[in-house]
């Protein structure tokens, strides 16, 4: 009974009552059974009849809260948990991808070994190795190799794309083995192991779609397809997004176990297209190297529409490939972004869910911020190392949100 009573959050609501009342009618019965007992009174027995009857209210009461329990071995509380904390790996590793990126260290693991290429190399003669696999791609031939890149250097770079690749095996393991442990014991809630399945997939997908991304960059240029980095990073953001929708969906049934998973409504699903089409162009930027064709802001440039704009393969074709023109469309559509997450995080206010509303604030606020910064600064490694990051956050909020508005339990 105490902790049926200490599991509930508001204790003053009236369907308790019943209980509080049926709980201090059994404390007197066993108060007075024990003095009975310690006066040797022979009138002492323990019959139904000398036990407290169990009002018809607290009956109900008991009754109800069994109805909406859980079956014993779920624990959709420490699920969501884990789902959280594989979350904040995922943050990580976008933080991670960025510093990658921005360090140019993307193509130096010129090979896929899922398994064994875990360990770096572990003596000089292997790290002699790997640079000379890596002196045969573009980037040494074209770019770096003039330059007189060191073998000290290649470590450098290598260090970065290691690490990456590092963490992606890391948060493997952490998503699939606490998911093999939940599953025999039984832990998981109905109708969710499917999604818990698709998240995992998603995961492997995302490794190999990392490959797919660095293999663009391997052979013909000498750097990867600004399609694929959009595509590679979309996922993980797609991924960081579902872990914490999921997790929202299994605290609101470890509240209440009547709760249903949210519902994506309609205005939300415009919120999140808006706001994928600025991560998009903000990943072509990134992908095209776009932020160092204009350090100044407002204007591009002392203009406000970009000189330089090649549409010689239209106009469509332009707005996927063009420096200036996919900058352009990134620093003015953050504003609709922005919009669009106002208006998000006021009807999360409004639902009760003040917490998500200010995140949603902070997080795109400082994005505007330090998008303006990286641009300002020429785009500077750790402002814009900083932008990616908050860019998760932006999701990570925005998926608060947009599970607080489609939510069925009214908390
Ligand atoms: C809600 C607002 C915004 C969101 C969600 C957003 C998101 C993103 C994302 C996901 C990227 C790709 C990864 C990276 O950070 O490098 C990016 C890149 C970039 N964004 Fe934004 N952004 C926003 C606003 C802005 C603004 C207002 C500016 C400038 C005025 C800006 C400038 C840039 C630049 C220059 C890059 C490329 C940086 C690089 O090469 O690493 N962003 N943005």
């Amino acid at each position: 009974m105490a902790i049926f009573l200490s599991n509930r959050r508001n204790l003053c609501h009236p369907r308790y009552n019943a209980v509080a009342s049926g709980l201090s009618d059994l404390l007197h019965w066993m108060q007075s059974y024990m003095c009975k007992k310690q006066r040797g009174d022979s009138t002492l027995h323990l019959s139904a009849t000398a036990a407290p009857r169990i009002s018809p209210r607290m009956e109900i009461a008991l009754a109800n809260h069994a109805a909406t329990q859980t079956p014993a071995k779920v624990r959709p509380a420490s699920i969501a948990n884990w789902l959280l904390f594989v979350a904040l790996l995922v943050f990580a590793m976008v933080v991670v991808g960025g510093i990658t990126r921005l360090t140019e260290s993307g193509l130096s693991i010129t090979e896929w070994k899922p398994v064994s290429g875990a360990l770096p190399p572990l003596n000089e003669a292997a790290w002699v190795s790997e640079f000379e696999k890596y002196k045969q791609i573009p980037e040494y031939t074209e770019i770096n190799g003039p330059a007189g890149m060191t073998l000290a250097q290649f470590k450098f770079i290598y260090f970065w794309e290691w690490v990456h690749r590092l963490l992606g095996r890391l948060i493997g393991l952490a998503f699939a083995l606490p998911l093999v442990w939940f599953w025999v014991k039984q832990a998981i809630p109905a109708g969710y192991k499917p999604r818990l399945v698709a998240l995992f997939a998603l995961g492997g997908l995302q490794g190999a779609i990392g490959w797919w991304m660095v293999s663009s960059g391997l052979s013909a240029r000498t750097d990867v397809s600004h399609y694929r980095l959009a595509v590679h990073l979309l996922t993980a953001l797609f991924i960081l997004g579902g872990l914490v929708w999921t997790a929202l969906d299994l605290k609101a049934l470890a509240r209440n176990s009547a709760a249903k998973p949210a519902k994506l409504t309609g205005f939300a699903a415009v919120v999140l297209a808006i706001l994928f089409v600025q991560l998009l162009f903000g990943a072509w930027v990134a992908g095209l190297n776009a932020g160092y064709v204009s350090n100044s802001w407002p204007l591009m440039n002392d203009r406000f529409y970009p000189a330089g704009v090649d549409v010689g393969r239209g106009m469509l074709s332009a707005l996927a490939n063009d420096p200036f023109l996919t900058h352009f469309v990134h620093r003015w559509w953050a504003w609709v972004a922005v919009i669009a997450l106002i208006m998000l995080a006021r009807r999360t206010k409004k639902a009760g869910v003040r917490s998500a509303s200010i995140a949603i604030h902070s997080a795109f606020g400082v994005q505007i911020l330090l998008g303006i910064a990286t641009v300002m600064t020429g785009v500077n490694i750790v402002l814009a190392v900083l932008h990616q990051a908050v860019g998760a956050l932006v999701v990570a909020s925005a998926a608060w949100g947009v599970h607080v508005i489609g939510r069925n339990d009214g908390q």
